[in-house]
């Protein structure tokens, strides 16, 4: 990206692809338009994580307008990844499927998210924001033997997920459409991931400080920079009650990760 103008009509674009397929989506009319909304979202997925437009990103000037638009895309593309992972758990429950290079790169996000979290076969992981394709919570369960849990406030992401992790042969696999104060297994849970997409999830983390376990380690997937076009930034928390263990970042990866540990 040759300078901030065109950088900004960039955003613009994406902007437009994404409240197309958002109005296609709300109108129940997506048949024929998956693989665009597939496109769409790789193509978004290589800007972010586009080493040349995070320098241009930094010579945007921050305006109101710009603001509103950065908080647009973040909401509109979050909804799209919610629609994809639904296609693409219904076409997983009747087909195999090609991974899209935006699954990939979540995979890799996994894998180094892993490398600095120990979770064992004694584990007991709750992932908040589980999605309709919870990659995260099976990848988890398969790589470490970890009993894992999900939470999603979409039920129709919740069936698909249950749906997904019963065909790859995983019964033990818990999703509920339940708040963190809700669930009876929190005060045994050792590690709880954040979906980077959870618009609330530092107000969720402030809450779990009284629910969980003394030892309990967070992961925070989150996005700033450019990457915050994709993802929820990282804020500052309560320093008499979490401290900041480790940034993870994944220079290709759509998100990077925050560990934080009971103070
Ligand atoms: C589609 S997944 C995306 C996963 C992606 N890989 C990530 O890390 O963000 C995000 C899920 O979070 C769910 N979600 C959004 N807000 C939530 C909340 N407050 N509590 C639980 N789930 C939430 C959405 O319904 C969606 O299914």
């Amino acid at each position: 990206m040759k300078n901030p103008e065109t950088l900004l009509m960039k955003l613009h674009y994406f902007a437009s692809k994404l409240e197309f397929l958002i109005d296609k989506h709300n109108q129940d009319q997506m048949v024929g338009y998956y693989s665009e909304l597939e496109e769409v979202i790789d193509d978004y997925s290589s800007f972010i994580t586009n080493g040349e437009n995070e320098n241009q990103w930094h010579n945007l000037e921050q305006t109101y307008e710009i603001s509103l638009l950065i908080e647009k895309l973040r909401k509109m593309s979050a909804n799209c990844v919610k629609i994809m992972e639904k296609y693409w758990a219904l076409k997983y429950l009747h087909e195999t499927e090609e991974m899209t290079d935006y699954f990939r790169n979540i995979e890799v996000c996994i894998e180094k998210e892993l490398s600095d979290f120990p979770i064992t076969n004694k584990s007991k992981v709750l992932v908040v924001g589980s999605g309709p394709f919870p990659i995260t919570l099976l990848s988890i369960a398969k790589r470490t033997g970890a009993k894992v849990f999900g939470i999603d406030i979409d039920d129709e992401a919740i069936l698909l997920g249950r749906k997904v992790a019963a065909k790859l042969g995983n019964h033990t696999i818990q999703i509920e459409n339940k708040s963190v104060n809700e669930l009876q297994s929190i005060q045994q849970i050792s590690h709880i991931i954040f979906s980077s997409t959870v618009n609330c999830k530092y107000d969720i983390l402030e809450q779990l400080h009284n629910l969980t376990k003394k030892d309990v380690m967070i992961a925070m997937r989150y996005g700033n920079a450019l990457k915050s076009l994709f993802n929820y930034p990282m804020e500052t928390v309560d320093a008499t009650k979490w401290r900041i263990v480790e940034q993870i970042a994944v220079p290709q990866g759509v998100f990077d990760i925050a560990l934080y540990q009971k103070v």
